[in-house]
């Protein structure tokens, strides 16, 4: 169920999750002059650092999320792994925006492929599997390289496994007998990632940021580059794709979509009913940040037109790199550096970015060579 309320600033934005994605919304949205509640279980979390108060409660903690509900005239979430009575009590009270069902949706790859197949959109070849019974005839009937990944609670490759050959089959199988439901994908030998992030309204109308090419390291992502060189049928599918499940999902808000592109096909890989780290270019380099426009689309404000202003390389801070970029800062005329602020440094952990934005590609590029050759 979605309203069509105008909640003005001054107003109180409850946001769920207190990582680097609320931070940057709670930022755009104080721009504006909102006040910011976000419940997170730890204190002081990123967001909280910027917020007007966090309630310090668990994700799932009813008394919390009531107390988030009547402190808010309008919740949002950083992320979709978001408690599902959680959602729809907020549902309930008129506040969430964005609705229940798109969480209970994206928190679950199986639900996810099949709204996918549904709509007719391309996805790796997949198949659910509940033990290693079914792992290994699933893999009978599939060629290899394939990946298997629990169905929900996996980010940044965290619970997946590549099966490259048939040596692996047998992990594979114990990894099926280890997770509840999980699913086997044909591996893409993509020629490129993208992502293509957007916001919706909440009477239907739609705005795409520029698609992006995304580079993983580990599974994670390391670096995304704007505008990504991809074929204008590629765009098109991609943009069309987009159009096609935000319609059917009754998105509202910054949504995202992962994909594989090879050739001029596109396979759609996973999509995320928040703003994405893929977008975060688009502070510096678009008019307006993906942040921007989710705040003004939870809070029933027209959509603003989008442009790209220059092209843009924007690079993860990860794990111990967050001292280099410290290191760097004097010497570093270009690179909008953004850290998260926080406190506990862990081997891969996100924390923190740099934009950097020129003329052109290339030379936004050999910015970024200045600071990946200082990391090395
Ligand atoms: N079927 C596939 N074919 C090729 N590459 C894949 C496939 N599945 C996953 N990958 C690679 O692994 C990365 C992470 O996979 P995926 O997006 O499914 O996982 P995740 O852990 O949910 O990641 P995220 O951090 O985006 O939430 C992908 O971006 C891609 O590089
Ligand atoms: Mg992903």
């Amino acid at each position: 169920m979605q309203n069509n309320k105008v909640i003005l600033p001054m107003k109180t934005i409850g946001i769920i999750g207190g990582g680097q994605l609320g931070r940057m919304m709670a930022i755009a949205a104080k721009y504006m002059g909102y006040q910011i509640a976000v419940l997170d279980p730890t204190p002081n979390c990123p967001a909280a650092q910027v917020a007007d108060q966090q309630i310090t409660a668990a994700y799932d903690d009813m008394d919390g999320i009531q107390k988030l509900t009547d402190i808010s005239d309008v919740i949002t979430y950083e992320f979709e792994n978001v408690d599902l009575d959680a959602a729809a009590y907020i549902e309930q009270k008129d506040k969430l925006p964005q609705g229940a069902y798109a969480l209970e949706i994206t928190q679950n790859r199986e639900k996810e492929k099949s709204v996918m197949g549904d709509a007719g959109l391309p996805v790796p070849a997949n198949k659910i599997v509940r033990d290693s019974d079914m792992c290994a005839s699933a893999l009978e009937n599939m060629p290899l390289p394939a990946v298997i990944k629990t169905v929900s609670g996996g980010y940044d490759g965290k619970g997946q496994l590549k099966i490259n050959t048939t040596d692996d089959m047998k992990a594979a199988c114990e990894f099926a007998d280890q997770h509840d439901v999980s699913i086997i994908e044909q591996w893409v030998p993509f020629d490129r990632e993208i992502s293509v992030v957007f916001t919706r309204g909440q009477s239907g109308e739609i705005t795409f940021f520029p698609i992006s090419a995304n580079e993983h390291k580990d599974h994670i992502l390391y670096k995304t580059t704007v505008p990504a060189s991809i074929s204008a049928a590629v765009q098109q599918k991609a943009l069309d794709a987009a159009g096609i499940l935000a319609e059917k999902m009754n998105i509202a808000g910054t949504f995202a979509i992962e994909m594989f592109v090879k050739g001029d096909d596109i396979y759609l890989n996973e999509m995320a009913p928040r703003p994405h780290n893929s977008g975060h270019y688009t502070i510096e380099a678009c008019n307006l940040s993906q942040f921007e426009q989710h705040i003004r689309a939870i809070c029933g404000l027209p959509l603003m037109p989008i442009e790209l202003l220059r092209p843009a390389v924007t690079v993860n801070i990860l794990g111990d790199d967050a001292g280099t970029a410290l290191n760097m800062l004097p010497e570093m005329q270009h690179g909008f550096l953004h850290l998260y602020g926080k406190e506990a440094v862990k081997p891969k952990r996100k924390m923190g970015h740099i934009t950097f934005i020129a003329d052109t590609l290339d030379e936004a590029k050999k910015q970024l060579a200045v600071y990946e050759e200082a990391k090395q």
